[in-house]
């Protein structure tokens, strides 16, 4: 395969080398959505042709990756975007929606490029999958060619390549823990799954405590830390009152901060609703719901997981998990029932367990520490395999055959 480099770029390139051979191939929708990362504070702005791909940059724009950018979108295509730049400056970064033919799409981004300041960038989003177009676009210095249909997770996934590196920025994973009543053990779930994800993967993961008054972090840990993310929070230019009042963009500024530096972010939200803890909720790449199985818990779920499917459509459904469980002569909600009401699948059901948690807790041990044979150990695993999107790191089991052709070895 030879590969040529981009020498005369018109616009700000973000990939400098393209492929002779092919467009490359738009992953499905449900794994863009996952590597979708979130886009720093551009201006974008977007000049469709057809409704449908103005409706899908509306869309990706009222989404939380994109909650930074300011983004606006106009109708006409090239044309309309090469009559707007001969009067006004160009913005961070042009979408440019057109269905014109190679002959004609080509002299109309010339024009384009003529009037763009450095620096800004430009995606094409065509309707005809032509490679000699794609060559020429990218010669010319357009960072990326897409070719519609284009949904609104595959436009961010592209939008967020484009400023970070999938391949060396550390652009951590964002968890938000919150528990659906007081008590119902968030912080400990949270804690646990940290934990796990950092000892079975070896790596960092950072635990924001927001519960600033009444947090357990350091005690479930058995850690003293000089400085708290209280601190981090009282940074100027978050303003923070004697009260703990922390502001949405405080939380904002402490989680970019951490997720720049680790690849795993865990938060463990208070139980209480505040303009911040919605703000958490609806940042974060997963949110995992804890509750027990009673009426209120179901109640204060339901509220929950209505709003995230309504703010976060272009996200998974949060995660469930059913704590507390099994408690000897209480009525409980059935767990399938549970699970009905929410239109969720529980990511593990723990039982009510006070001896092991109670003294996981006393100890300052996570359970596994504690016992690795405690009944809960395996579901910690669980829960840290599924939010890191991992298997289960058990050694391989080898395939049936393979144990076959070991016994044929064996008897020959
Ligand atoms: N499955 C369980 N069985 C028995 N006790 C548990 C279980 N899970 C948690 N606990 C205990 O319940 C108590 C409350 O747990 P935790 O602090 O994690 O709850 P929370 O939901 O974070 O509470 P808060 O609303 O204060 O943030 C702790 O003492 C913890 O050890
Ligand atoms: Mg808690």
């Amino acid at each position: 395969m030879t590969r040529q480099t981009n020498t005369n770029p018109a616009f700000a390139a973000a990939g400098a080398e393209y492929s002779d051979f092919e467009i490359p191939v738009i992953d499905q929708s449900q794994d863009s959505m996952e590597r979708a990362r979130p886009i720093p504070r551009i201006s974008i702005q977007a000049f469709c042709e057809q409704n449908h791909m103005a409706g899908v940059v509306q869309d990706a724009s009222e989404d939380r990756r994109l909650s930074k950018a300011h983004v606006s979108v106009h109708m006409g295509g090239a044309v309309a975007a090469v009559q707007h730049y001969q009067e006004s400056p160009t913005p961070n970064l042009i979408i440019v929606e057109s269905a014109l033919p190679r002959q004609q799409l080509l002299p109309e981004l010339d024009r384009l490029a003529e009037c763009c300041d450095p620096g800004t960038k430009v995606v094409v989003i065509g309707h005809v999958n032509d490679v000699i177009l794609y060559r020429e676009l990218l010669k010319r210095g357009v960072s990326e060619y897409l070719v519609a249909p284009v949904t609104a997770p595959q436009l961010m996934e592209s939008l967020s390549n484009l400023y970070n590196d999938p391949e060396s920025d550390p652009v951590g994973h964002v968890y938000a823990f919150i528990g659906a009543k007081g008590g119902v053990g968030s912080s400990t779930i949270c804690h646990n799954a940290a934990w796990t994800l950092s000892e079975a993967l070896k790596s960092n993961v950072i635990v924001a405590d927001l519960d600033l008054a009444f947090g357990t972090t350091g005690l479930d840990f058995n850690q003293d830390p000089v400085q708290g993310i209280a601190d981090a929070l009282a940074t100027p230019p978050v303003v923070l009152d004697r009260d703990y009042d922390i502001t949405p963009d405080g939380c904002d500024m402490v989680i970019d901060v951490a997720r720049q530096n680790v690849p795993y972010v865990v938060i463990d939200l208070p139980h209480g609703w505040s303009a911040w803890t919605k703000r958490v909720l609806l940042q974060a790449d997963e949110v995992v719901i804890t509750a027990a199985p009673d009426l209120a818990n179901l109640r204060n779920a339901k509220n929950i997981v209505e709003l995230l499917k309504q703010s976060r459509r272009n996200d998974n459904l949060p995660h469930l998990v059913i704590n507390m469980a099994n408690v000897p002569k209480r009525p409980e909600i059935a767990l399938k029932e549970f699970e009905e009401a929410l239109g969720l699948k529980a990511l593990a059901v723990i039982d009510f367990d006070p001896e092991t948690f109670g003294q996981a807790s006393n100890n300052g041990q996570m359970i596994e520490e504690l016992s690795n044979r405690a009944k809960a150990a395996p579901m910690f695993r669980d829960i840290a395999m599924t939010l890191a999107h991992r298997r289960e790191t058990k050694a391989e089991k080898k395939p049936a055959f393979a144990s076959l052709l070991e016994k044929l070895k064996l008897k020959r």
